[in-house]
């Protein structure tokens, strides 16, 4: 019997199918086909198996979690499971009588995402021509079915002087929540990141409005922020601390302490298919590499924020050092902060390249 504690919450990535192309897409730089995925049995029983290990929370994504025909049938078997299901979309593949379905099948809340508030700016950034139309249609039928709404916006250079404009879609729509999400820059986001990096006074001006309109708005409409890593002085604790709260599953099975964590080299990963989930968090290599912090080196070993930040993000060190195990560069007691600083001072003050879209198979 092992002390760890258990995960709060397990990322289902049902599929990396998607309708959208967003350039700061956070799933792997290799898609999964769908010939690839799990079969319907094999999630119902993962999801099976969360619940016994003492996860409380599972989070449908993808790729569109929708672009499953199953989607209802997986939602059912996790609500009776007794998990919390979140389901994280763009909104595109449900109409009216799906939203439905999966509110009767037991779905508990659900993300929508809105790549811009501008119909120009959202076709832009999602490679994809009238989404903004569909997604606000949406947004009504899922208030219609008496779900949770979370409104999600991933803000960049290109959409960063409408988060008034976020803020008032989301009281528009009537969502309990509001995601404000600066785009954090590992994986598809890093060959993008010239195109996105906001400049630092336009950064501090949205927190400024971001700031105000939590106060003003208390009790009416919560507001989550992630600020931009590039411009902090201390990192974030990426997923709550390596292998502590979170399991990511792919949608060919393979099991990942984050959803990058396929960028770095090393780490051996289990599936599903062959492994228990309880047995994979416990004793998985990738799970255990960069978990606590023995791993650390200095100047993390013995820092009085070691495990508040946990280091920061280790796919983020890796992109920027070529170095997992290394300090995250965000953080201002790294070696490689100063020239983090004035990377993002040239890719913001540069006129932007256009986006590099991706699908499937190139
Ligand atoms: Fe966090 Fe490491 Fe920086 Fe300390 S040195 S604040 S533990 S990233
Ligand atoms: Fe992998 Fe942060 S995204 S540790």
């Amino acid at each position: 019997m092992s002390t760890l504690p258990p995960p709060m919450g397990l990322l289902a990535e049902l599929t990396h199918r998607c309708p959208l192309q967003c350039p700061y897409c956070s799933n792997p730089l290799e898609l999964k086909r769908a010939s690839e995925e799990l079969d319907t049995a094999s999630w119902q029983r993962v999801f099976g198996e969360a619940a016994r290990l003492g996860i409380l929370q599972l989070h449908l994504s993808g790729g569109e979690p929708a672009a499953r025909a199953d989607l209802e049938t997986l939602v059912a078997s996790a609500s009776a499971a007794g998990l919390y299901t979140n389901l994280i979309t763009s909104g595109l593949m449900l109409d009216e009588s799906r939203i439905r379905a999966l509110a009767a099948a037991g779905l508990d809340h659900v993300q929508l995402s809105f790549q811009d508030v501008d119909a120009t700016g959202a076709d832009h950034v999602s490679g994809l021509k009238g989404s903004l139309a569909r997604k606000l249609a949406f947004a009504g039928h899922v208030r219609d079915a008496g779900l949770a709404l979370t409104v999600n916006a991933v803000v960049h250079r290109q959409n960063i002087a409408r988060v008034p404009q976020i803020i008032a879609l989301a009281l528009a729509l009537e969502a309990g929540r509001l995601e404000i999400a600066h785009v954090q820059y590992y994986g598809w986001a890093f060959a993008n990141r010239d195109a996105l990096l906001p400049a630092r006074a336009e950064v501090d001006e949205a927190t400024a409005i971001v700031t105000a309109a939590r106060e003003q708005l208390k009790g009416r409409l919560v507001i989550d922020y992630v600020t931009p890593d590039w411009y902090g002085a201390r990192p974030k604790p990426c997923m709550g601390g390596w292998g502590r709260q979170v399991m990511v599953v792919t949608p060919n099975g393979e099991v990942w302490p984050c959803h990058a964590a396929s960028t770095i080299p090393g780490l051996i990963f289990d599936n599903v298919r062959a492994k228990p989930l309880a047995e994979i968090w416990q004793h998985n290599h990738a799970f255990n590499a960069f978990r606590g912090t023995q791993w650390m080196t200095e100047p993390c070993q013995g820092c009085e924020h070691a495990e508040r930040d946990w280091g920061g993000c280790r796919c983020q060190a890796l992109a920027l050092t070529g170095n997992a195990a290394a300090t995250d560069p965000v953080c201002e007691l790294s070696p490689a902060h100063g020239a983090l600083a004035e990377m993002a001072r040239d890719a913001a003050t540069a006129s932007p390249p256009p986006f590099r879209y991706r699908r499937i198979g190139g």
